[in-house]
């Protein structure tokens, strides 16, 4: 296990806000194919690490090494060139506008830096959603618009177009599966598995524990800004994610058996 393919490193990741420490020396390694959880509570750093490599901030020092080579992110136009997509959830669709438009909503964007997604009529790219919604098994009709669709309907779709230009990494932004019903949230938990077998590795930021552990590989839990562990998904219990996300310590758990200090 300890050689398999690292497909991103972060190193040292520093981020203030004024006196604000949001990052403080953070870590984060992402193996190819892998999924990772990403845990804290509010304020711990999550978004924040996040839009280090979204392109949505620079951190003011640390290293990003991107499939073996040191890169830079200004901003999100970079970010997508590089092959890595962000979803933000429902929030960044158009209800207004059918699920392909959403598919190709911001596409533009990247087109200039990288034709990753050729330019189309609304024939193709009726054809090319229909596609993509179909290899990961979505039954959603292209041409409906979004405020037709259920919640945990608009959630898949805008997951699913985060996999139109084939990216190497994806993120899932925060509470993908909140508000969901259990079937609904099952649903998404599904394609996010089918994404990762597509040749994804993709970070899940997520606040609801048992969705976490249902796909990740391993858990980081950051506290306060600082990288205070990564449990794989065997160790991550509800009580080994809690300490370290309350307290930022396993405080005699994890594993310990022999710890005088824990008794009968
Ligand atoms: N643009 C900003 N300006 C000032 N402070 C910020 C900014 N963004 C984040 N922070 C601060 O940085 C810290 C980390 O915030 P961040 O949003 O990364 O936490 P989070 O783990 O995503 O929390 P949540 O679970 O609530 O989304 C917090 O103290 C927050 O107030
Ligand atoms: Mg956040």
């Amino acid at each position: 296990m300890a050689d398999r393919d690292v497909v991103l490193e972060m190193k040292g990741i520093t981020k203030t806000f004024g006196e604000i420490v949001a990052l403080d020396d953070v870590d984060l390694t992402l193996h190819r194919g892998e999924i990772l959880g990403l845990a804290g509570d509010n304020g711990a750093g999550k978004s924040t690490l996040i839009k280090c490599l979204s392109g949505a901030h620079e951190p003011d020092s640390g290293r990003i090494v991107f499939e073996g080579e040191d890169v830079t992110i200004e901003n999100p136009r970079e970010a997508k060139a590089l092959g890595i997509e962000t979803t933000f959830q429902e929030l960044a669709l158009a209800p207004n506008l059918s699920v392909t438009q959403n598919v190709f909503l911001g596409r533009e964007e990247t087109q200039r830096v990288l034709p990753l997604v050729p330019i189309m009529n609304k024939g193709a790219m009726e054809t090319r959603t229909r596609e993509l919604l179909s290899d990961l098994e979505i039954g959603v009709d292209p041409d409906k618009r979004v405020s037709d669709l259920s919640g945990g309907q608009r959630q898949l779709v805008a997951i699913s177009r985060t996999m139109l230009s084939d990216p190497e990494i994806i993120i899932i932004m925060d509470e993908p599966t909140s508000a969901l019903s259990v079937e609904a949230a099952e649903r998404v938990l599904e394609l996010i598995e089918r994404m990762r077998r597509e040749g994804a590795s993709i970070i899940l930021i997520s606040h609801n524990f048992e969705h976490m552990r249902a796909v990740a590989d391993r858990i980081q839990i950051l506290h306060t800004g600082r990288d205070v562990g990564v449990l794989d998904v065997e160790e991550a219990t509800r009580e080994n994610i809690v300490d370290l996300m309350v307290s930022g310590t396993l405080e005699g758990r994890g594993g310990d058996d022999s710890d005088p200090s824990i008794s009968a």
